[in-house]
């Protein structure tokens, strides 16, 4: 394996673990992000964002001499030794779908701008977030450089296993025009021995879209199979095991839940749908998944009214609600669509009064240490938050469960039943077993479950 000397724009989410788990690869890396304060902390070890292994990893590469922080792009590739510079510049800029599928390359641009024409003859321009289709080919428009070859290598990471994804992933996609830039990169992840596909460069950028979408499609049909589970009194857990032996649907990432959400899925279907429409192909099935998306959020206020009403069309207003979990799935703090936050948006508005409890947002010893020595939120988007769970039960007509958290789980269930004003558990993810609720005296609703008809 040979060791190849990186350049990676951007310190956001993806850029900070390309960085990190390429040094880890044994590659020099340098890392260049704008925001000078950002760089001192990365420096000291301190990440920003809650993610396993990904501040160890940045402590032990940065400590290793194979990973740095420098602010600003041209003092990035500066720092670079005379004739040691980058083989490879890795663009981890934001590149947001603008009005009408088309990129807003502005991030893109300006990066191209300050050191495009300063990149050594060969050196390989690289797009790792998710673009719009023609980044690659606009790209290589902006830098007007024949000698440099761009290449697109979507990355696959999941927030909470991003570095265990990026370490041991299904694939490698590397799509390029010019054959020798895009074996150069595949080259890159060799230690891997995943397998890789090599492209062009618009397959490889709509790879990235077919990946996600097909997952929301995945999760729409799941949660609408749950619907039906519980409209002919079947259980949508036996289901998806039983579907999911199939080899070629797969047990994962078939859970139903309260709606799919974060800053990928949500976005990436609306991008694609765009794209579909600028290609004038009408993509019923992913606007299909959309829909039922979005009204799942509803059908979960449908769920809560009439278990605490005991009506479909029952007031909640002024009734208390214990939201136990806000951030778009577990393991993580980012509230970037969330379904658990438009889920609160709608009981709000429906009159009822909340209180939040999220382990990504406490104080103490438990604390997830993503702030920094900052104090955790007193409020999240409206929504006041208690600093535990039994405290954010106490005088709750239910307890709706939004997120997975395995804290969830193991709570005390007779102290929270105890907490509450009436023993109504609402769990959107079906993850606290029914049996427990029961014997702590709750009356328990999930999604698609027989055991919420009085069967065990
Ligand atoms: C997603 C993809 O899974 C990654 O492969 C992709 O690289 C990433 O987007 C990206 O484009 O950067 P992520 O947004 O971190 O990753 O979140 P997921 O773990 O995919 O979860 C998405 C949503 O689906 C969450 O709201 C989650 O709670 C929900 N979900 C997931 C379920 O409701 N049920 C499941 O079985 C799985």
């Amino acid at each position: 394996m040979f060791a190849r000397r990186v350049m990676v724009v951007g310190t956001g989410y993806v850029g900070l673990t390309t960085g990190a788990c390429l040094a880890s690869l044994g590659h020099e890396v340098v890392c260049a992000d704008i925001d000078t304060a950002k760089v001192e902390r990365l420096r000291r070890g301190v990440v920003d964002i809650v993610e396993p292994g990904l501040s160890e990893l940045v402590s032990e590469q940065t400590s290793a001499g194979r990973l740095s922080f420098v602010v600003g792009n041209s003092a990035a590739l500066a720092s670079f030794e005379e004739g040691r510079s980058p083989e490879v510049v890795f663009l981890c800029v934001p590149t947001p779908m603008g009005a009408g599928g088309v990129a807003d390359l502005r991030a893109v641009e300006s990066v191209m701008e300050e050191v495009g024409a300063s990149l050594a003859p060969g050196t390989v321009v690289v797009n790792k977030s998710t673009v719009p289709v023609g980044t690659a080919e606009r790209t290589a428009e902006m830098l007007e450089r024949a000698d440099i070859g761009v290449v697109s290598n979507p990355e696959f990471l999941r927030e909470g296993s991003a570095v265990k994804d990026f370490l041991g992933p299904d694939r490698i996609v590397v799509g390029s025009d010019n054959q020798d830039a895009a074996e150069r990169v595949a080259a890159l992840y060799a230690r891997l021995g995943a397998p890789t596909v090599l492209t062009d460069a618009a397959s490889a950028e709509l790879m990235k879209y077919a990946a996600n979408c097909f997952l929301a499609m995945k999760l729409s049909y799941v949660n609408a199979m749950a619907e039906l589970c519980e409209r002919v009194g079947a259980d949508i857990a036996d289901v998806t095991e039983g579907i999911g032996y199939d080899r070629r649907i797969g047990q994962a990432f078939l859970s139903p839940g309260p709606g799919w959400g974060g800053s990928c899925l949500p976005k990436d279907t609306h991008a694609l749908l765009q794209v579909a429409d600028a290609a004038d192909f009408e993509f019923r099935l992913l606007r299909a998944t959309i829909d039922t998306n979005t009204r799942q959020r509803q059908r979960i206020v449908d769920k809560v009214r009439l278990a605490v009403t005991g009506k479909r069309t029952g007031s909640l207003s002024r009734v208390r609600l214990c939201l136990l979990g806000l951030t778009f799935k577990a393991g993580t703090d980012d509230l970037r669509d969330s379904p658990a936050l438009a889920i609160a948006a709608l009981l709000r508005q429906a009159g009822a009064e909340l209180v939040g409890f999220d382990p990504a947002f406490v104080d103490g010893p438990e604390a997830l240490k993503f702030r920094d020595g900052e104090p955790a939120p007193s409020e999240v988007e409206g929504v006041p938050l208690a600093a535990d769970a039994v405290s954010a039960a106490q005088g709750a007509e239910a307890v709706l469960v939004l997120t997975e958290w395995a804290q969830f789980r193991s709570l005390d269930w007779s102290v929270m039943a105890a907490a509450m004003k009436r023993p109504i558990v609402v769990d959107t993810r079906n993850v606290v077993d029914p049996a427990t609720l029961r014997r702590a005296g709750l009356t328990a609703v999930g999604l698609g479950r027989r055991t919420d008809f009085g069967e065990e």
